[in-house]
């Protein structure tokens, strides 16, 4: 199959409306769409992801009113949330109702939802009679694709359609959060900030059970085939792996790397989390094609958008390490879900 790519919103509706799976932009990352109606065309997207089925789907609406056909009434917590942020990167946990599959939930009676900032998917998301689910387009547990040219590079010839956005401006996963006992509970991490969501009045925490939470979750995920060595000193660490040939992701200048080659950085101006959000796939797509043996990666500031940044980059890495009083401290990240 040969896959097209371009900005055909009408050809994109006609593929999902035939049961097809096509690739669609967001404001994250590029997302792999079927008919959320069709247990077919879900089946298909578990098929070609290499997904297992105990990981749910987001459901992707292109209004309100979608909202009605597959969730129960929120909390008027949750409403208030989306009022603000919709269209945007945040995904809530609702009450499903019986139009949503269990395929979709793998099993649970909650569905994730939310509503993408991208022209062209809204505009395809308003002609359709039905919502979408997608998850991000990428094989299972790679690196998520931010332009037309990753998806591409998992999935040409096996889906009939890419829609060509262009970069996804936050080049990160939604935030998904559940409403609890008067908290925000955050599910997996992302483009939005605990800090952000800490201005809607009540507290906000993380559930970090890898079991019941969020499969996105897992500590093995979103890795580059080069292994990935996390560190709070890169200078120390390339003097280490001395005879490798090593690819730097780095947030700071560091005067003694500077001559090195396949060395990416992930913001120009320093402390812009922000562009090192939307940066982090990129970069990590390129150093995924440079040919070196290790890519090492240096950790950001914990706070904001950094500390989604290190959770990704503590996901795709093998192992952490962090430089105190001039003593190695080594953490092996397990390989529970690779
Ligand atoms: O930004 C995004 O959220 C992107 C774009 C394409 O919208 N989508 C995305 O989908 O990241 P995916 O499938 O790669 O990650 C979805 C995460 C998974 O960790 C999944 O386990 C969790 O959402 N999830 C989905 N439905 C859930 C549910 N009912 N309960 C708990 N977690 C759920
Ligand atoms: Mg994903």
């Amino acid at each position: 199959m040969q896959t097209l790519i371009n900005q055909d919103v009408a050809m994109a509706k006609d593929f999902l409306k035939a049961g097809e799976v096509v690739a669609i932009p967001t404001e994250t990352v590029y997302g792999l769409a079927a008919n959320a109606f069709d247990d077919n065309a879900i089946d298909k997207i578990f098929k070609i992801k290499n997904r297992p089925n105990h990981n749910p789907l987001i459901a992707h609406i292109g209004n309100f009113e979608q909202l009605e056909l597959i969730a129960n009434p929120l909390p008027s917590k949750l409403n208030e949330i989306i009022k603000e942020l919709w269209p945007g990167p945040i995904t809530i946990l609702c009450e499903k109702r019986a139009l949503i599959s269990s395929k979709v939930t793998a099993g649970s009676n909650f569905v994730a939802v939310r509503m993408p900032k991208h022209t062209l998917t809204l505009e395809l998301l308003n002609q359709l009679d039905f919502p979408i689910v997608a998850p991000s387009a990428n094989i299972s547990n790679r690196i998520s694709p931010t332009e037309a040219n990753h998806v591409c590079k998992y999935f040409d010839t096996k889906i009939p359609m890419i829609l060509d956005g262009g970069s996804c401006s936050m080049g990160m996963e939604s935030t998904i959060i559940s409403y609890e006992k008067n908290q925000i509970v955050i599910h997996r991490k992302g483009a939005i900030s605990k800090k952000f969501l800490e201005s809607f009045g009540n507290d906000v925490v993380f559930k970090n059970n890898e079991k019941i939470s969020t499969p996105g979750n897992f500590s093995k995920h979103y890795a580059p085939m080069v292994p990935m060595y996390l560190t709070d000193d890169p200078v120390t660490l390339s003097e280490i792996f001395v005879n490798k040939k090593v690819g730097f992701l780095l947030y700071n200048n560091h005067e003694k790397l500077s001559k090195k080659s396949n060395i990416y950085y992930l913001s120009d101006k320093k402390s812009d989390l922000k562009l090192a959000m939307k940066n982090l796939y990129l970069l990590m797509h390129k150093l995924e094609q440079d040919a070196i043996e290790i890519i090492i990666a240096e950790m950001l500031p914990d706070h904001d958008e950094g500390s989604t940044i290190n959770d990704r980059l503590k996901r795709a890495s093998k192992s952490q390490y962090i430089f105190k009083n001039n003593n190695l401290n080594l953490h092996e990240f397990t390989t529970f879900n690779r």
